[in-house]
């Protein structure tokens, strides 16, 4: 199977681990090399695949790894319900069924020479990630990168250890401090000269600005760093807008919250990316399980701009 990705074909789960209360990560090898090959011909970061298993069913979720990555895929998942909980008792070695990439995906070529700014709330980090090792892989190509990333409890921040890379510091009762003044998570030893445990070179950076927060009453009695919603965090660490691209993933409170802090920067509705998580089915644009207006979100999606976004009817959504 070379060219028809409606078809599900076999992943192999060759690590798992897991990132928050459970929030588990499968790294995947494929089975079939002619679908590995047409895959990442195809695959752009920002789209989706359908994960699953015989008899319990499919679910959506991002490919939470780049495409400068070929070896493997990775996926990043909550147990919310009857697929996921059967996903979740997988084991390395074993398999499962995948489909895809489908959706559309951030335009990252045409946002060479700009500056990035991502926000990100709890398991929403997953599809900002891809995103944010490409462009880390590709560091020439961008100007400065700010991340703002929250959640509930110390407990739910999803990554740690790519936190840590990306902060540059030791997580030790994660103090210290950074660039942006907000203390961050560590800087981690790195084996064999650069590699990680995460499989992604250290990167152990001053070139990336990392802000983390909890929500008021979600610390642990040694967490030093802020606490404050991500709204919040984002509207006091009062990025420039100038010549700058901002991707919001999170729950829709989130979003909805940000996008006025953003506005209030001066960042325009053109420049604002997020993704949509409309339930879907068949995710090709067959079922309409997924519209919003005439819009298919498993297909004209899932990144809209906030100008997308605001033409389509908010009911839908
Ligand atoms: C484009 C896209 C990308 C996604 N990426 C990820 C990801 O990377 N990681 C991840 O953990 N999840 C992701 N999701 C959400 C994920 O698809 C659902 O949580 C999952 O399918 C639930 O499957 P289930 O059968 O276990 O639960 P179900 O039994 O179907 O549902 C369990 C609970 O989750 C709720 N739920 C199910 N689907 C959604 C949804 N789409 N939006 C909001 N609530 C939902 C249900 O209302 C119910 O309360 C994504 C969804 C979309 C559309
Ligand atoms: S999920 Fe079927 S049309 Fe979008």
């Amino acid at each position: 199977m070379t060219d028809n990705l409606y078809q599900p074909t076999t992943l192999r789960i060759a690590d798992s681990r897991d990132e928050a209360p459970d929030v588990r990560t499968f790294r995947l090898e494929f089975t079939d090399s002619g679908y590995r090959s047409e895959f990442f011909r195809r695959y752009r970061v920002g789209m989706f695949g359908l994960y699953g298993l015989p008899g319990a069913g499919e679910s959506v979720f991002c490919v939470a790894s780049p495409p400068t990555r070929t070896d493997h895929i990775e996926c990043t998942f909550r147990k919310a319900g009857r697929v996921t909980s059967a996903l979740q008792d997988r084991e390395i070695g074993q398999t499962i069924s995948f489909r895809g990439p489908y959706g559309n995906s951030f335009p990252v070529d045409s946002w060479k020479g700009r500056d990035l700014l991502f926000i990100a709330g709890g398991i929403a980090l997953p599809p900002l990630r891809s995103v944010i090792w490409n462009i880390l892989d590709r560091r020439a190509d961008f100007g400065k990168v700010a991340i703002v990333y929250g959640a509930r409890t110390v407990a739910d921040l999803v990554y740690k250890q790519e936190l840590a890379e990306w902060g540059g510091r030791i997580p030790t009762a994660y103090g210290g401090g950074t660039s942006s003044g907000y203390p961050s998570v560590g800087r981690l030893p790195t084996a064999n000269g650069g590699g990680t445990s995460s499989g992604y070179p250290s990167v152990g950076r001053k070139d990336v600005d990392l802000t983390l927060t909890v929500d008021p009453g979600g610390e642990t009695p040694d967490w030093k760093g802020k606490i404050a919603f991500v709204p919040t965090a984002l509207k006091e660490s009062a990025p420039s807008s100038e010549n700058c691209t901002a991707v919001v993933c999170g729950p829709p409170i989130m979003i909805k919250l940000t996008m006025p802090v953003l506005r209030g920067l001066g960042f325009e509705p053109k420049d604002i990316y997020t993704t949509l998580e409309n339930r879907m089915k068949c995710g090709v644009g067959k079922c309409g399980r997924c519209n919003a207006g005439g819009v298919y979100v498993c297909k004209d999606g899932p990144v809209f701009t906030l100008e997308q976004f605001q033409s389509l009817p908010q009911g839908d959504l």
